[in-house]
């Protein structure tokens, strides 16, 4: 006999089921982190893979807090995934999520017609990721309001979700149902996360990588041609980590590391160079790294110190 298939859960394998797709999980720390560099490009610890894994066996949600451009975005849709062997859903926060927004609503017109009802019901993906035992990334969970973080977390606590208008209530089918949620404290103007909140997430803190392991970055992330040599690899390494020192305002993360060398590389090819000569890095270096006006003497003032030569704004 067939299985008759739930009309939403029909309904969230027609939207959302190609794009998630299935694959196989992985769930050995060190695979993992030879899969995120492989196939992610991403460097990442055995130490943060394994807690985060031991946090989903535990059934916890996990928070990455940290400055900007550390990663904490992309190496959590990875390892979603990993674990998963399903891509995640990725939801960017904002004051004005809600519930419909995430879990599911109700077309009007069809629902003037014929009711609130599964007919008439929209799901969204913090039920589909649930329904198709994939991730949820909420992404800097501080733009979201404190209702919308007490949903998340009842949900993830009971590992369920109830949809009153349709009188049902959705369980998750496996382990893949999981929550990594990002967060940076220096953004002004975001809300505290509180207690209630705090208490049940396992925190991963995320800084600035060590020059060593910034430089494995740099070199998985910015190669081929023009050739980016060590000098210069050595000097954007530098300047950064100067910066970070500096007090400005707008701090370099590895992400602007990695886009001042690759727009150093842009500009070697536009001069039909073969390698990224100084004059290119430091032609590249404001637009990328002065992205305050207060903060543009400063940036000028060390990148001379490091580079050795002038660097002019645009
Ligand atoms: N560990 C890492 N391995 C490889 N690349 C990295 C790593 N950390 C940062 N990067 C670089 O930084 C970029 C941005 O990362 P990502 O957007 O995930 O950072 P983020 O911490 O989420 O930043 P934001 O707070 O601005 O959202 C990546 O595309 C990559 O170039
Ligand atoms: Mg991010």
């Amino acid at each position: 006999m067939s299985k008759v298939l739930d009309p939403i859960e029909e309904k969230v394998y027609k939207i959302y089921g190609d794009v998630v797709g299935s694959g196989r999980p992985v769930r050995d720390p060190s695979t993992a982190v030879k899969l995120l560099e492989e196939r992610y490009k991403l460097v990442v610890s055995e130490t943060m893979v394994s807690i985060v894994y031991a946090a989903f066996m535990n059934g916890r949600p996990v928070l990455f807090e940290g400055p900007p451009g550390t990663g904490k975005t992309e190496i959590g849709e990875a390892l979603l995934e990993l674990w998963a062997g399903k891509k995640p859903f990725i939801l960017p926060c904002s004051e004005t999520y809600d519930e419909y927004k995430v879990i599911g609503d109700f077309h009007p017109v069809m629902a003037m017609k014929k009711g609130f009802n599964e007919e008439s019901f929209i799901p969204r993906p913090l039920l589909a990721a649930l329904i198709l035992d994939t991730g949820v990334l909420v992404d800097e969970i501080r733009r979201s309001s404190e209702e919308f973080q007490n949903m998340l977390l009842d949900v993830i606590d009971k590992r369920r979700i109830v949809v009153p208008e349709l009188r049902r209530v959705f369980r998750a089918r496996g382990p893949g149902f999981q929550m990594i949620f990002t967060s940076n404290p220096e953004d002004i103007a975001q809300n505290e996360l509180s207690d209630a909140f705090l208490r049940r997430v396992v925190r991963v803190r995320f800084d600035y990588p060590p020059r060593s392991v910034e430089e494995r970055i740099l070199k998985l992330r910015v190669n081929g041609e023009p050739v980016l040599g060590d000098s210069v690899r050595g000097l954007i390494l530098e300047a950064v980590r100067r910066l970070r020192e500096a007090g400005i305002t707008h701090k370099p993360g590895t992400a602007e590391a990695v886009a001042w060398g690759r727009m150093a590389q842009s500009i070697a090819r536009l001069r039909g160079r073969t390698f990224v000569a100084l004059e290119d890095l430091a032609e590249a270096a404001m637009s990328v790294l002065a992205k305050r006006v207060d903060d543009e003497e400063v940036v000028a003032e060390v990148l001379k110190e490091v580079l050795g030569v002038e660097v002019l704004q645009g």
